[in-house]
């Protein structure tokens, strides 16, 4: 990879809905697998905050916001492999900071893959956990007792226990999901205990966001879950932290496969409670 100047043609432009095919294409030449889907809901959160890089008309880059009442979140960070090492990145995020700025908000969190450590780094991120990505086979299981499908009705019911569980309300980020996801599932009697959504991707099934009041609520949620999946693989991201989930998924045949760090810049983050943590909503938003 060569190290160069930056392009003097650099410009850093907000993300528009005609940007999105393009930023798709870049991503999927690096072997990410996000949807146009996947853009248009993070874009839809922070229209003001997230950013393309552009040079001599091409889009070369991106970068996405999250806010939240206590933190930002960072997403979907990319260049354009031939323009690495020219401080694209590096414009990209001073953007996205400099959002945060300007909205009050103390401190920016993300999911790095190990390429962004090092530029992340060099800002003075720094480490707050491991977040883990689980894959398992799904198996047919039908009929777990007292489970069933969530209405808007039941996400309102749980979006308590998912402050608790996240540290912060992100009800506009649940909702958006909800509407995008293929299923989701709650305790059928008591939906405040928790909820399990579901969404197809090129990597198989995201099982997420997925919150539980307990162990055994979450295992009856996952249990159902995985029974609705026709095809390929289900997986589910983790931080570190959240033992509970590690124990769950071992026992129900799921696999560690990638490490991403979860990292943080500013105050100390207001993490939520990893009990109920059993599967982060996506990488670009927490
Ligand atoms: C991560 C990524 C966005 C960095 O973009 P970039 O434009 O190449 O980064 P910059 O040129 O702004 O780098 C800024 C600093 O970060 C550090 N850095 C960036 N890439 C690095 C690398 N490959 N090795 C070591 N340090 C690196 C350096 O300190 C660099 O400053 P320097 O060049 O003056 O030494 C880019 O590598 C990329 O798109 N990777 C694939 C996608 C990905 O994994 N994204 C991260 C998701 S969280």
């Amino acid at each position: 990879m060569s190290v160069g100047p930056t392009p003097s043609e650099l410009r850093i432009k907000l993300m528009l809905p005609e940007h999105l095919e393009s930023v798709v294409l870049m991503m999927r030449e690096e072997g990410w697998t996000p949807t146009r889907g996947d853009l248009e809901n993070v874009l839809s959160y922070e229209p003001e905050g997230c950013y393309v890089a552009e040079v001599n008309g091409d889009i070369v880059g991106s970068v996405t916001t999250t806010l939240y009442t206590h933190f930002g979140w960072i997403g979907m960070m990319m260049v354009r492999k031939d323009l690495r090492r020219r401080h694209i990145g590096s414009t990209l995020l001073e953007a996205a900071l400099k959002f945060f700025k300007e909205k009050g908000v103390p401190t920016a969190r993300l999911e790095a893959d190990p390429p962004g450590v090092p530029l992340y780094e060099s800002f003075g991120f720094v480490k707050e956990c491991d977040s883990q990505r689980w894959f398992g086979k799904p198996f047919k299981i039908r009929n777990v007792p007292g489970t069933g499908r969530a209405t808007k009705v039941d996400l309102d019911a749980v979006l308590a226990l998912d402050k608790q569980a996240f540290g912060d309300d992100r009800s506009r980020v649940l909702r958006r999901l909800f509407d995008y996801s293929d299923f989701a599932f709650k305790v059928r009697r008591e939906p405040s205990l928790g909820i399990i959504m579901g969404r197809k991707t090129a990597a198989g099934t995201m099982l997420g966001p997925f919150i539980a009041a307990n162990a055994d609520v979450a295992k009856r949620l996952l249990r159902w879950a995985v029974g609705f999946i026709e095809e390929g693989e289900a997986y589910v991201g983790i931080p570190e932290t959240s033992g509970n989930a590690r124990l769950l998924l071992s026992t129900q045949r799921f696999r560690m496969r990638t490490v991403l760090t979860r990292m943080y810049l500013g105050d100390p983050p207001r993490s939520g409670n990893p009990q109920f943590e059993y599967g982060i909503a996506a990488s670009a938003t927490g």
